[in-house]
C-alpha cells in the first residue's frame, strides 16, 4: 500500500540503472517523499537516494549513470523516520555490502536494532528497515549463504514486508514477501520484482504471483521459489499470467479511478492502523488526560473524524470534548484556552493552513498540542508536541475515503485506552472490544464484496437528482455529515446532513414525493427515535435510502444498502461510511465527473 519497491536483473548484461528509474516513476502514486537506487558492479554496491520526487533527484544526482546490470529500486512513503537523505531506501550493512528495499512495517525494530547495536552494528538512519541489511550481515558473517541468511532475518522479523536485497558478491535477487504486495515479472531480456505490474509492463506483461511467505530467487534466467517458513527445497513455480492493461490502468490497480481502488484498500488501511504502537497510543492519552479540556480541530472530512472522537470519547471514556471547525478556531474559542488545555488536531495531509493556524493560535495560550496525520514530517508534525502517523499509504483521489477510515480507527484506538485509564472500562471489557475492533476490516472487505454492484445500480437510477439529504443519529450523525460530503464534492449534486431529530426543525420542509432522504439506521439505542424519523419522511412521499443491518428499516425504505450485523455501536460508522463513499463514487460517475479531481477542489489546501 504505501512505498513502491522494485528489482531488476539483467540477463542480457544490459544496464538496469534507467529500467529501474523509470519504473520507480510509474510506481511514484504509492509514494513520493524518497527515491532511492542501488546497483551492483565489479563487486561492489552504487547507491544514489535523497528526499524529494524522482524528477528533481534524476536532475541533482543523475540515477541513470549507476553502473550494473542488477540493481534496486524505492520510492518512499515513510512511516517510519522522517523523509530525508539518510531514511531514504536502499539501506545497507556495516560494510555496504548488502542493499534492501522494503515496504511495509517491521514491529519489533527497536528490539531487534538494540541487540544489533549491542553486537557493534552502525546504525545510520532511523527506519525501521535498516535492522534488515545488518541481520543479513550477521548472519553471511557467521557462513550462512545469502538466501540462508534472508530467510533467517525474515524469521526474526514481525510485522509485514515486501524486500528485495542486492548484494555485492553475487549478481542474484532475493526478494519475499509477507502482507505487503510483491510480484515478479518474466521478460525475454530481464527478470523483475515489483510492487505492483505498472513497473515493470512496458518490458513485460508476463506476471508471476507470489504468495504470501514465498521468497523468490533471481539468478541468470531462473526463478526458484521457497517458502520462508521452510529451508527445505524449492517449491514448484508457477505459471506466468499474461497482462492486458495499460500501464495507466495498471497504476490504478486495473480499477478506473484512484478513488475506487483507494475504498478498496480500506481493509488494509484499517488493519495496518490497528497495528500502530501500544506506546504511541499511551503517550496521546496521557497528554490528553491530564488535561482540563479537550478540543479537536480539523477541516473537512478530517472534521467529521473530530465529530466521531466526540461522541466516542463521551460514550467510552465519559470525557466531554469541544470539535471545533479549524477556520473557526479562534474565534468560537476565544481567549479561554490555558496551559491546561489539550488539542487533538487531526489532518490526513498534514498541511491544511486552517488546521496549522489554529494549532499556532492554541500554543499562543501554553495549550498542549496533539496531531493525528498520514503523512510522515509534514507541517502538522512540527507544530505539535505529539503525533501519530495513520497508516493508510498515500491517497490520491482528491476526495478523502481511507484517510478518514484511519483517522477514525485511530480514534477509536485512543477511545478503548482512555475508557480503560480512567477506570469507565475494565481490561476484559476493553479487550473484547478491541478484538471485534479488529474485526472490523474484514466486514468492511464484506461491504465491499458484496454490496458493490447494488450500490452502483442504485446510484445509476437517483444521480440525475439535484438534492439529497443525509439523516443519522448519535456517533452516526458524523456519517451523515461525511455521506453528504462526499456526494456533493464529487458528483456535484446539493447534499445536506442533519441530525435526524432536527429534521423536523427545517429540512422537512423541502421533503415533496421522491425526495431522497439516506438514513443511516443502525440497530443501536437510537433505532426507535430514527424509525420514528423514516415514518415522518415516508409521509411526505421522500423516497427512502437506508444504511442499516436491520430488516425494519429495509422494509421501509426503497433502497437499502445492507451493512452486517453485530458490529458494537461505537464502531458502527467504521462500516456505514463505506456504501455511502461507493454510492457517491458512482453517481459522480454515473454524472460524467472525474470523480480523483473534482472542480474547485484540491487535495491539501494552504491558504487560509
Ligand atoms: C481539502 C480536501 C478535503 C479534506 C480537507 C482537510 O478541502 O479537499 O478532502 O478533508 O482539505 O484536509 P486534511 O489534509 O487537513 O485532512
Amino acid at each position: 500500500m504505501c512505498c513502491g519497491i522494485i528489482g531488476v536483473l539483467a540477463i542480457d548484461g544490459g544496464s538496469v540503472a534507467h529500467v529501474i528509474r523509470e519504473s520507480l516513476k510509474r510506481l511514484e502514486y504509492r509514494g513520493y517523499d524518497s527515491i532511492g537506487v542501488a546497483t551492483k558492479y565489479n563487486g561492489r554496491l552504487y547507491i544514489k537516494k535523497d528526499k524529494g520526487k524522482i524528477d528533481e533527484i534524476h536532475r541533482k544526482l543523475n540515477l541513470d549513470a549507476l553502473p550494473g546490470d542488477i540493481g534496486i529500486g524505492h520510492t518512499r512513503w515513510a512511516t517510519h523516520g522522517e523523509p530525508s537523505q539518510v531514511n531514504s531506501h536502499p539501506h545497507t550493512d556495516c560494510k555496504n555490502q548488502i542493499a534492501v528495499v522494503h515496504n511495509g512495517i517491521i514491529e519489533n525494530f527497536l528490539e531487534l536494532r538494540k541487540e544489533l547495536i549491542e553486537r557493534g552494528h552502525k546504525f545510520k538512519s532511523a527506519t525501521d528497515t535498516e535492522v534488515i541489511p545488518h541481520l543479513i550481515e550477521s548472519f553471511i558473517e557467521d557462513g550462512y549463504t545469502l538466501e540462508d541468511a534472508v530467510q533467517s532475518t525474515l524469521a526474526k522479523l514481525h510485522g509485514t514486508y515486501a524486500i528485495v536485497v542486492l548484494y555485492s558478491h553475487l549478481k542474484k535477487l532475493i526478494c519475499a514477501r509477507k502482507e505487503s504486495p510483491l510480484i515478479l515479472g518474466v521478460g525475454e531480456r530481464a527478470l523483475y520484482c515489483a510492487s505492483d505490474i505498472p513497473a515493470f509492463l512496458p518490458m513485460t506483461n508476463k506476471v508471476l504471483f507470489l504468495n504470501d511467505g514465498d521468497l523468490a530467487i533471481l539468478q541468470g534466467g531462473e526463478i526458484q521459489l521457497r517458502r520462508i517458513q521452510s529451508f527445505s527445497s524449492p517449491i514448484q513455480i508457477r505459471k506466468p499470467v499474461l497482462i492486458d492493461w495499460t500501464p495507466e490502468m495498471a497504476q490504478k490497480g486495473g480499477m478506473p479511478h484512484f478513488m475506487l481502488k483507494e475504498i478498496h484498500e480500506q481493509p488494509k488501511a484499517v488493519q495496518n492502523t490497528l497495528r500502530i504502537r501500544t506506546e504511541e497510543i499511551d503517550r496521546l492519552v496521557k497528554l490528553l488526560n491530564e488535561a482540563n479540556e479537550i478540543i479537536l480541530t480539523a477541516a473537512g472530512t478530517s472534521y467529521h473524524a473530530c465529530l466521531y472522537g466526540g461522541y466516542l470519547f463521551a460514550k467510552l471514556a465519559k470525557i466531554n470534548s469541544q470539535q471545533i471547525i479549524s477556520s473557526e478556531f479562534s474565534e468560537k474559542i476565544g481567549e479561554t484556552l490555558t496551559d491546561k488545555s489539550a488539542i487533538l488536531a487531526i489532518s490526513q495531509s498534514g498541511e491544511t493552513s486552517d488546521t496549522l493556524n489554529a494549532i499556532n493560535y492554541a500554543r499562543n495560550y501554553g495549550a498542549k498540542i496533539s496531531a493525528i496525520t498520514n503523512v510522515v514530517g509534514s507541517s502538522i508534525t512540527r507544530s505539535a508536541d505529539y503525533f501519530i502517523y495513520t497508516l493508510a499509504g498515500p491517497e490520491i483521489g482528491v476526495a478523502a475515503t481511507k484517510t478518514f477510515l484511519v483517522q477514525i480507527t485511530t480514534l477509536a484506538l485512543l477511545g478503548l485506552t482512555l475508557a480503560e485509564i480512567r477506570g469507565i472500562l475494565n481490561n476484559s471489557e476493553v479487550q473484547d472490544l478491541r478484538q471485534q475492533l479488529f474485526n472490523i476490516p474484514k466486514l468492511i472487505e464484506q461491504v465491499i464484496e458484496k454490496r458493490e454492484d447494488s450500490i452502483k445500480v442504485t446510484a445509476d437510477l437517483l444521480a440525475h437528482k439535484p438534492n439529497f439529504l443525509f439523516l443519522g443519529r448519535g456517533i452516526n450523525t458524523p456519517t451523515a455529515m461525511e455521506g453528504a460530503l462526499k456526494l456533493k464534492e464529487i458528483s456535484y449534486i446539493h447534499a445536506e446532513a442533519y441530525p435526524a431529530g432536527e429534521s423536523k426543525h427545517g429540512p422537512i420542509a423541502l421533503i415533496e414525493p421522491d425526495f431522497p432522504v439516506v438514513f443511516i439506521a443502525p440497530q443501536d439505542n437510537t433505532f426507535d427515535r430514527i424509525v420514528g424519523n423514516i415514518m415522518e419522511m415516508k409521509a411526505r412521499g421522500a423516497r427512502i435510502i437506508s444504511v442499516t443491518d436491520s430488516r425494519k428499516i429495509h422494509d421501509l425504505s426503497d433502497h437499502t444498502f445492507w451493512v452486517p450485523k453485530g458490529v458494537p455501536d461505537i464502531f458502527t460508522p467504521l462500516v456505514n461510511i463505506v456504501p455511502l463513499q461507493l454510492f457517491s463514487y458512482y453517481s459522480a460517475v454515473r454524472r460524467n465527473h472525474n470523480p480523483d479531481k473534482p472542480r474547485n477542489l484540491a487535495k491539501s489546501v494552504t491558504v487560509l
